[in-house]
């Protein structure tokens, strides 16, 4: 048996939806991109949303649009999908690292306003996994030291925090629709805003800085010229993606119940082994769940003082590696949650990083583990991957 990471979940609805711009000849940004994104901000109660070409380069708007630029700081947490650091670098600004909460991978808001400088212009919490960063003490500091807040909540769709949707509580949120989230259209991203001068900034940045819509000016009669009164980008979705995107947002609400319902069973069936750590459930949030990322823990890699023990982490990392590896040989592919952007080579030099100085999101980066986690994981499925996580540990 085979079993995946994960598996978008496409039908019928999404191979005959992608007929029509095919048809029509309206293939990029037009009327099923303004639906898509229509039915986007219903869901995420927020009165813009703007489609780009990935979460990356809406990260990189979001930025622009904030006003973030050469020279300002951005506070993101160590923990997370490079790409959220790699933004900030984009617009000339300067990454500052805050380490994560080991309990939820994502930033920990204690750590935050040590980190705040003359220097300092925005937050970047990341949502990772799906569940929220804890947003209340984060929107303080920000309202504090004035600081804009971009969300990258490219893993969080379905994804809520007393009661508001991530990517909707600061200056501009920021999805992903890539395979690996619960919603996709192969590539693609969203801007939330509920500004109108960052959704109009956005509008413009991501069509070559045109004052004017292709769409705009299709609806009027003869012909209309955009200026362009910004440098701008061409981060335009197509309407092809628009439409499986319009598709897959009619699923979401079936999708995060199957999910909800797959981690009831798996928070139920990991109850046997401790060793495995299963995501947090907090009061007050729901997850999103686009990932189900366990942290492996057969014993703690801290000290009794809290310090971190490299030696032990060392070989706790190499366990897990062999955990994973052993599933894969029996088509089970489980993966690293994802990576602590510190410890990356590039990050690693052009700031002199040591490993430890992040030690949360070290640990986070050796010892996660996603398990294989979709909607349509079948019954059978699900007993192999218990079963098989069994015999793992069993013939250590
Ligand atoms: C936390 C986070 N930020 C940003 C991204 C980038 O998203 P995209 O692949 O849509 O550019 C990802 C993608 O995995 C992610 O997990």
């Amino acid at each position: 048996m085979k079993i995946p990471i994960t598996k978008p979940w496409f039908d019928n609805k999404e191979l005959q939806a992608v007929q029509e711009p095919l048809k029509s000849g309206w293939v990029v940004q037009g009327p099923k991109v303004a639906t898509f994104e229509k039915k986007i901000a219903q869901f995420t109660k927020v009165k813009y949303a703007k489609a780009t070409t990935s979460c990356t380069t809406a990260l990189h708007l979001a930025l622009i649009a904030t006003g973030i630029g050469q020279g300002d700081e951005v506070i993101v947490p160590s923990f997370t999908y490079i790409a959220s650091v790699n933004a900030v670098e984009y617009v000339g600004a300067t990454p500052i690292f805050v380490d994560i909460d080991l309990n939820t991978f994502n930033i920990d808001p204690a750590k935050i306003e040590e980190k705040v400088t003359k220097k300092t212009k925005a937050i970047m919490p990341v949502h990772l996994f799906g569940l929220c960063a804890d947003m209340r003490p984060i929107l303080k500091i920000a309202r504090q030291y004035k600081l804009k807040v971009i969300e990258d909540a490219a893993c969080a769709i379905g994804g809520f925090y007393y009661k508001k949707h991530a990517g909707a509580m600061g200056d501009a949120g920021c999805l992903s629709f890539h395979p690996r989230k619960s919603i996709t259209c192969g590539e693609g991203g969203m801007i939330l805003t509920n500004s109108k001068k960052i959704a109009n900034m956005v509008n413009a940045l991501r069509d070559h800085g045109a004052s004017k819509s292709d769409l705009q000016r299709h609806k009027k009669a003869g012909y209309l010229l955009p200026d362009f009164n910004i440098r701008g980008y061409n981060y335009r979705m197509t309407d092809i993606q628009g439409a499986i995107g319009i598709e897959q947002v009619k699923k979401l609400f079936q999708i995060l119940k199957k999910k909800k319902a797959l981690a009831k069973k798996l928070y139920s069936s990991l109850k046997q082994f401790p060793w495995l750590k299963p995501p947090i459930v907090l009061k007050n949030y729901i997850h999103g769940y686009q990932a189900f990322v366990c942290l492996f823990w057969p014993e703690s890699p801290f000290n009794k003082s809290g310090g971190l023990n490299i030696g032990k982490l060392s070989s706790l990392y190499q366990k897990r590696n062999k955990f994973m590896d052993r599933l894969e040989k029996v088509g089970i592919a489980a993966r690293p949650g994802t990576h602590a952007v510190h410890t990356t080579n590039y990050y690693k030099k052009k700031y002199n990083i040591a490993l430890t100085d992040f030690p949360n999101a070290l640990v986070a980066d050796r010892l996660s583990v996603a398990l294989p986690f979709y909607p349509q994981m079948t019954n059978k499925e699900f007993n192999y991957l218990i079963t098989n996580i069994k015999n793992v540990w069993n013939h250590w």
